[in-house]
């Protein structure tokens, strides 16, 4: 069976065509970055007009680089969960039409969930029953697979995701959009014990929650104290910028290690998957990888291209299509947050 899903949660336009045994045949991601560069994150409205864009050039171009007709198209797969709202419609208008038109299913996919099966995807290999730490712009969250069908919710954030507090101190320290990858290559040149930024609910260690909201605050009382200020006018020190960066990153690693392998402990499994835009986190990467030898525990990350969103991850809608899961055409998107 040959599978097109789509990808639209948030400021990524992007389309894959994938076949049942996870083969991928061709994949493209329209990324929005410099659209929304000068706002320091991204903004709904601008993003779901650009979805409208690109949607079309974006599924032509995957559908030529696999060599595939519409035609032989078996199913087609959309992100539906969870998004923008603007910006999920446009994938969903999309996937609903081709459905209509080639009288082919409609496969839902959660967002989340198909964060963690691109370890499956990357690795070839069966990654479950495993726990799944999904680390993202808009959600950090623990999970217990007990298949790729089955997800439970162990903790998450309860205010900023990671991704987000990267995206957030990297504006103050007028480091460029998207933050993650800015802020790590900033923090190459810094002390990552320059400053004892707060380790929140890591001592905790039945908890498996995460707070990020504090560690931002942190991070701008050593910049600058409270009240009100014009960050794009502020003058930091190189050093000082390289300094937070590290010592900021070295927080929000030890938080995500600490909480992984904790659940890991309580679920009583030894394997451990990590996927979401700040899994491509070399720190983060090289911690968890460290950590896991001296644990044995078997960790599954993807190359970077599949932890930032992609369409590939959406191949998770060949296991609801094996089961039966297909969707009426009536499917909405749920947007917000999952928390
Ligand atoms: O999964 P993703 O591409 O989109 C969402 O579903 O949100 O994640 C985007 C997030 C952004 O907050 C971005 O700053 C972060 O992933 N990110 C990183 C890195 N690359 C992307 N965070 C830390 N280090 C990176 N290298
Ligand atoms: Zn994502």
């Amino acid at each position: 069976m040959i599978l097109l899903t789509l990808e639209t949660t948030c400021d990524e336009t992007a389309a894959a065509v994938v076949t049942d045994q996870l083969e991928v045949l061709g994949s493209v991601v329209a990324s929005q970055d410099h659209l929304h560069q000068r706002f320091g994150g991204v903004v709904p409205e601008i993003a779901s007009r650009a979805h409208v864009e690109r949607i079309l050039p974006v599924i032509h171009e995957a559908l030529a680089k696999a060599g595939v007709t519409l035609r032989e198209l078996d199913a087609v797969a959309v992100a539906n969960t969870p998004g923008l709202a603007g910006s999920l419609l446009v994938g969903l208008a999309a996937a609903k039409t081709l459905a209509l038109a080639l009288d082919i299913p409609l496969v839902a996919v959660n967002h989340l969930q198909a964060h963690v099966y691109a370890c499956r995807i990357a690795s070839g290999e069966n990654v479950f029953p495993c726990v799944a730490l999904v680390v993202s712009g808009g959600h950090t969250s623990l999970y217990r697979c007990r298949s790729p069908l089955e997800f439970e919710l162990l903790g998450g954030t309860i205010d900023d995701a990671a991704g987000e507090a990267f995206d957030k101190v990297a504006s103050m320290l007028g480091l460029p959009f998207p933050g993650g990858p800015s802020i790590q290559k900033a923090a190459e040149r810094g002390d990552a014990a320059a400053y004892p930024f707060p380790r929140t609910f890591l001592n905790d260690a039945a908890r498996l929650d995460f707070s990020f909201s504090g560690l931002k605050t942190a991070v701008r009382y050593t910049l600058v104290g409270p009240g009100h200020v014009d960050f794009d006018k502020l003058q930091l020190d190189p050093q000082q910028v390289a300094d937070v960066a590290a010592s900021f990153q070295a927080a929000v690693v030890d938080v995500l290690a600490g909480k992984a392998f904790a659940a890991l402990e309580q679920s009583g499994l030894n394997i451990l998957c990590v996927g979401g835009g700040v899994a491509a986190n070399s720190a983060l990467r090289r911690r968890l990888e460290a950590e896991a030898v001296q644990r044995g525990v078997k960790l599954y990350i993807p190359p970077l291209h599949l932890c930032t969103d992609n369409a590939v991850m959406g191949a998770i809608a060949v296991e609801r299509l094996k089961a039966g899961l297909v969707e009426p055409l009536d499917l909405d998107a749920v947007a917000g947050l999952q928390r």
